[in-house]
């Protein structure tokens, strides 16, 4: 039986001791990001690290450039908290390849003994009319955005199968799983992120005996060079766009921080299966 907290700690008589924000440490965890090195992912990776884990970020690039090797320093510098500290590593992958992948979390657990947290997050976006588009290309987009997030889920889920340890699995979908976008060409990236939502849900139903849990997180609009691609050229558009959710913006990276360690620690332990949207209250209108 886990200490009683909150109200039975309370009506239990203990010691008087604030518990909450401990529910959303990582020390001593180990994570793995895919598409950590810039973006929403860079952003996650260093928001665990704060919070003690050891963050891999995997991503294309044989060596990571100079910006992320500053976050990594900065993560460095961060004071000790519970005794431990944080920190950032960097691995080349490609998450289209299976063998690949299992290679990769294979490696992180010889090194670390132990892999708690991953992070499904590499992701391309293409803006195509679907009468036009090539197979090549929508290929190309459900290797990266359905298989490269299935292999990854897949790598993590069976190393921690194999330790006999639970886990958080976070799928990053989009709110383009769910609703499709006006005036927008997405057709491929959208059916890519509806598998995602259900490919969550199936892993979820099928890893919980294991202690495994599984969710997506649906980000809106978010200022990255994702959307710097699309908006390039277009000056009216991020105006245009951000009309369509109530809070009338784009969101930014760091707005992500909070609900990824919600999702990665023991703060949502009665959570999987879920999707939880960030998209500026975009899908409730
Ligand atoms: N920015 C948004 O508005 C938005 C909204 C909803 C969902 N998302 C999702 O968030 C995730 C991160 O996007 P972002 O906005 O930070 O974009 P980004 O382009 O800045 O980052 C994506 C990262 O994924 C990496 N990547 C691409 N293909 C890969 C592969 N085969 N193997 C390994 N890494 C690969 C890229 O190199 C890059 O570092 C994506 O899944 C995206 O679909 C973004």
């Amino acid at each position: 039986m886990p200490p009683a907290v909150g109200v039975a700690a309370a009506l239990a008589g203990a010691r008087p001791q604030r518990t909450v924000f401990s529910l959303f440490s990582l020390a001593n965890r180990v994570v793995l990001v895919t598409g950590g090195h810039r973006g929403i992912g860079l952003e996650m990776a260093l928001a665990m690290a704060e919070v003690g884990a050891t963050v891999y970020c995997l991503d294309l690039p044989a060596e990571a450039d100079a910006d992320w090797r500053k976050v990594q320093s900065y993560a460095a510098q961060l004071p000790q908290l519970d005794n431990t500290k944080g920190r950032l590593e960097y691995m080349s992958g490609d998450v289209t390849n299976q063998e690949g992948m299992w290679k990769a979390v294979e490696s992180i657990v010889e090194r670390e003994g132990r892999i708690d947290v991953c992070v499904a997050n590499a992701g391309i976006s293409q803006t195509i009319g679907c009468l036009d588009y090539p197979a090549q290309e929508f290929h190309k987009i459900m290797d990266i955005n359905v298989s490269g997030v299935f292999f990854t889920a897949q790598a993590a889920g069976r190393q921690m199968v194999r330790l006999g340890t639970p886990g958080s699995i976070i799928l990053i979908a989009s709110m383009n799983g769910s609703v499709a976008n006006r005036n927008q060409h997405w057709s491929g990236y959208n059916t890519s992120k509806s598998a995602v939502l259900q490919m969550a849900r199936s892993m979820a139903c099928e890893l919980a005996s294991n202690g495994i849990r599984v969710n997506t997180i649906s980000p809106g609009y978010t200022h990255s060079s994702m959307t710097r691609i699309v908006l390039q050229n277009k000056p009216n558009l991020e105006a245009e766009l951000s009309e369509q959710n109530p809070l009338g913006r784009f969101g930014r990276p760091d707005e992500l921080r909070g609900v990824s360690l919600w999702l990665a620690s023991d703060a949502s332990s009665f959570c999987t299966g879920s999707d939880i949207r960030v998209d500026g209250g975009q899908c409730a209108w």
